[in-house]
């Protein structure tokens, strides 16, 4: 190791470290002293990684745009998968879903009383006032973006209606509030006091993640917390906010046979939406929605 080398930063920017998270650590330093839970440096992504987890982001963002142009009654979840599919590829992208863990297809589609990880088929078509989640997430560059939304196919009943609108004000106002050096409990505080004063439960067992050099990551973001509680989230920390909220009781089932499609326990609707988040010096910016 040269002089040189001795100074460059930790964040692997290449940079020299005074100029570059010297000031960063001093600021972790103090919150240390205070007793908090800092991040692992892993965690902290540097210039060059924020830049190439945009553009995955971006590219996943543009891949639901073109879902959400095309969805329509009747259609399939296999037909969302191929246009995920073809989109995708279109874009340069790869699908990280597909193969993941077993994963047979491109995206996950869970419809009405299906959590989330519902895998397309053929058999499930879309009828007129079902409520279903697409959740994409994308690799460009070894870079991978992470999102997911709703869609209501033609009019669906009010209180679906209202489910799917207030899942999405769970995740933003959870993402209005949220800070630099905001804690991770902080996120399942907002979520859940928002669905709990709506008459909803909120789903335990999956959460948001790390997200960027994989598609999961440390830390697990659960969307049930206390204010003050968990590691402290820091710029360079990218992550995904992504509530899972049951109309019904929170409790979740595994379909035995596929081992992937996750039932609400009670057979009531559940809703999602997921965004891959940035921290930085103010606040939370969204990179894929
Ligand atoms: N996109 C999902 C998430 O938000 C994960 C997909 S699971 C897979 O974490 F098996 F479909 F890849
Ligand atoms: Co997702
Ligand atoms: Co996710």
């Amino acid at each position: 190791m040269g002089f040189k080398d001795k100074h460059e930063c930790w964040c692997g920017s290449g940079e020299p470290y005074e100029t570059c998270h010297k000031n960063f650590d001093k600021k972790l330093n103090e919150f240390k002293k205070k007793k908090c839970i800092l991040p692992p440096k892993k965690l902290i992504k540097n210039k060059k990684q924020i830049e190439g987890i945009r553009e995955a982001s971006k590219i996943n963002t543009m891949i639901l745009d073109a879902v959400e142009k095309q969805i329509c009654v009747g259609m399939t979840t296999e037909q969302i998968d191929q246009i995920v599919m073809s989109e995708t590829k279109k874009l340069g992208g790869i699908p990280a879903c597909l193969g993941y863990e077993g994963f047979p297809k491109s995206v996950c589609t869970s419809v009405n009383g299906v959590v989330c990880h519902g895998i397309p088929s053929k058999k499930v078509v879309l009828r007129e006032g079902d409520i279903v989640n697409v959740d994409c997430t994308t690799i460009v560059n070894g870079y991978y973006g992470d999102s997911s939304r709703m869609f209501k196919i033609g009019k669906v009943s009010d209180n679906a209606n209202k489910l799917v609108n207030v899942t999405k004000e769970c995740l933003d106002l959870a993402v209005s509030k949220i800070k630099p050096y905001s804690h991770l409990g902080d996120i399942g505080y907002w979520v859940s006091k928002h669905a709990r004063e709506n008459g909803y439960s909120v789903v335990k067992e999956l959460g948001g993640h790390g997200v960027g050099l994989e598609m999961h990551e440390d830390p697990f973001v659960s969307h049930l917390g206390k204010l003050g509680q968990g590691m402290i989230l820091v710029p360079g920390m990218v992550f995904t906010i992504e509530p899972m909220i049951n109309e019904g009781r929170a409790g979740v089932l595994i379909d035995e046979n596929d081992g992937w499609t996750i039932y609400t326990e009670d057979g009531s609707l559940s809703a999602q939406w997921e965004y891959t988040l940035l921290m930085t010096e103010t606040g939370l910016e969204i990179l894929a929605k």
